[in-house]
């Protein structure tokens, strides 16, 4: 295993955590970014003091990216894996959405991963070696009825992952979507407490919602030697959810 420097964005919960986590434990070095508060980051700076740093950034701003840039590269050099994790949901009726909602979640989920990606292609390319790991949706994939915006903020993600192959693998950098179903996070506390959501966990074949580390897990494979040939492609990670309509 060769270890990494790797850049986990939205890594102070939930999935985003889990991954850094993961990440870790596999011998990689992990800048984790929070936003709104450090969360679980804080414990993984002290059990990893070597190889994990938390920096703050919010993705909306092109100047907070820059500035964790700077600070990633300062403390363990050019960013290797960029794993496009952060992320907002926004569950309300589609004849609710005005623009203001719309701008919100396409800045914050598809132009921000789009900002990381753009200040990482350089140095990934002058390597000839590097992983984009953007975190999309099954929404994508399947549309969204609650959250129309987010659901197509995240197709806009494979689409920009396929490009950004298309530009890039033939230097050596491979971008990789995944496409998670249902994790227990609280990005969907509130949906799993709906009668919809229940109903959408009771018919995932695997009979039970993704756990966190599973995804993590999923990643550091992907930062392998199994990760080289996937250029492009979309990851489904949800217990067979995929194929239920
Ligand atoms: N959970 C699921 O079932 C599921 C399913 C499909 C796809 N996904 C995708 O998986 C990813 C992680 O989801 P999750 O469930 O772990 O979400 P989550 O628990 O809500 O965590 C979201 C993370 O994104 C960060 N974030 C939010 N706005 C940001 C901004 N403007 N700039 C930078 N960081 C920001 C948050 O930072 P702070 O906490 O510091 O604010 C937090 O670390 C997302 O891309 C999501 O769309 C999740």
């Amino acid at each position: 295993m060769t270890a990494r420097t790797c850049l986990v964005t939205g890594a102070s919960r939930g999935l985003g955590a889990a991954v850094a986590e993961e990440l870790l434990i596999a011998g990689h070095r992990v800048v984790g970014t929070w936003c709104s508060a450090p969360g679980r980051l804080d414990a993984l700076a002290v059990a990893y003091p070597d190889t994990c740093a938390a920096v703050r950034m919010d993705q909306r701003q092109g100047a907070s990216v820059s500035e964790a840039m700077a600070k990633a590269r300062e403390r363990f050099g050019d960013v290797e894996v960029l794993v496009n994790n952060a992320a907002i949901a926004d569950e309300r009726p589609f004849e609710d959405l005005d623009d203001d909602a719309w701008l919100t979640m396409l800045d914050t989920n598809l132009v921000g991963p789009v900002r990381l990606a753009r200040a990482c292609v350089p140095a990934m390319r002058a390597a000839r070696w590097g992983r984009i790991v953007n975190v999309s949706s099954i929404g994508g994939q399947w549309g969204g009825l609650r959250q129309v915006h987010y659901a197509a903020s995240k197709a806009a993600l494979i689409n920009f992952t396929r490009s950004l192959a298309k530009l890039y693998a033939s230097d050596g950098v491979v971008p990789i979507a995944l496409a998670p179903g249902l994790f227990e996070t609280d990005m969907i506390a509130a949906e799993l407490a709906s009668a919809a959501g229940k109903a959408k966990l009771a018919a995932i074949p695997a009979g039970r919602s993704g756990r966190p580390q599973e995804l993590g897990q999923l990643v550091v494979s992907l930062v392998g030697p199994a990760g080289d040939y996937l250029a492009g492609q979309t990851i489904n990670a949800n217990g067979g959810m995929y194929f239920q309509t």
